[in-house]
């Protein structure tokens, strides 16, 4: 009777073990399924954002209000979330089903001359904007520094030189546009302004370089609190400078021409 009693027993136990085991793999072989379904999602979700994503609408990179009191919140909420917003869903309407959504956007300001003018004027608009508002902080302002400041000191002779006349590019842009400080391919800064949504990547720029520093003077960036007075507008701008970005695009811009 033991005996049958221990067989018994062993028999249970042997059953359980197998059912264990069982439960073990299956366990092991969704676990598996779930990272192999887990990787191919996430390689579907990068390949859709390079593919549909390629030109986003980059988030702010501050809150409404942290310009303040240089550019009021609701300027800079209208600006960014209506003004801004149209230009990139033109831009993206207008490249639709053409070469240029694989095109890097540099390149198609290379050749903007090439393209319908809802492409220079949305693509424009686009780029432009988010170069404005990156090149911006709360507490900014105040001087470059390092190489920035040497070469802005060579170029112009002193810092309120030169923001004498990049504010002066500023003031005396008719109608809408924008005021720049870039770099040329010898290596030199320089300052001038574009129409409407033109910037100095364009191949019809009057003076062509790669950007460093923008200001926006269409009335949109400033007439809330301004009203008329854009030169109260260009003399806030420069509390809040972003001259940590400034400085930064700088050294890239120098590194790609090969200049130390
Ligand atoms: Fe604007």
């Amino acid at each position: 009777m033991n005996k049958l009693k221990v067989f018994v027993a062993l028999m249970i136990v042997g059953f359980l073990g197998l059912q264990f085991i069982s439960i073990a793999q299956t366990q092991d072989n969704l676990k598996g399924q779930m990272q192999m379904s887990q990787t191919n999602n996430q390689t579907k979700k990068l390949i859709t954002m390079n593919q549909t994503n390629k030109f986003e609408f980059q988030p702010l990179p501050y809150a409404y209000d942290a310009l303040e009191p240089s550019i009021d919140k609701l300027t800079v909420e209208i600006h960014y979330s209506k003004h801004h917003k149209a230009y990139y869903d033109n831009f993206i309407n207008a490249i639709k089903g053409t070469e240029m959504e694989s095109m890097d956007i540099k390149d198609i300001f290379r050749n903007i001359g090439k393209f319908p003018v809802a492409v220079r004027n949305n693509g424009g608009g686009y780029f432009n904007h988010t170069f404005y508002w990156e090149g911006m902080k709360a507490s900014g302002g105040g001087l470059p520094t390092g190489k920035l400041s040497d070469a802005i000191t060579k170029s112009f002779t002193s810092f309120d030189e030169f923001k004498k006349q990049f504010s002066d590019a500023g003031k005396t842009r008719f109608g809408s546009g924008w005021a720049w400080l870039s770099l040329d391919d010898k290596g030199k800064l320089f300052i001038s302004s574009t129409p409407n949504q033109d910037n100095p990547l364009m191949d019809l720029a009057e003076k062509k370089g790669t950007p460093l520093l923008v200001m926006d003077v269409w009335e949109h960036a400033y007439y809330l609190k301004y009203q008329n007075k854009r030169p109260d507008y260009i003399d806030a701008f420069w509390n809040i400078v972003n001259w940590e970005e400034v400085t930064r695009r700088y050294e890239t811009a120098l590194k790609s021409l090969n200049i130390k």
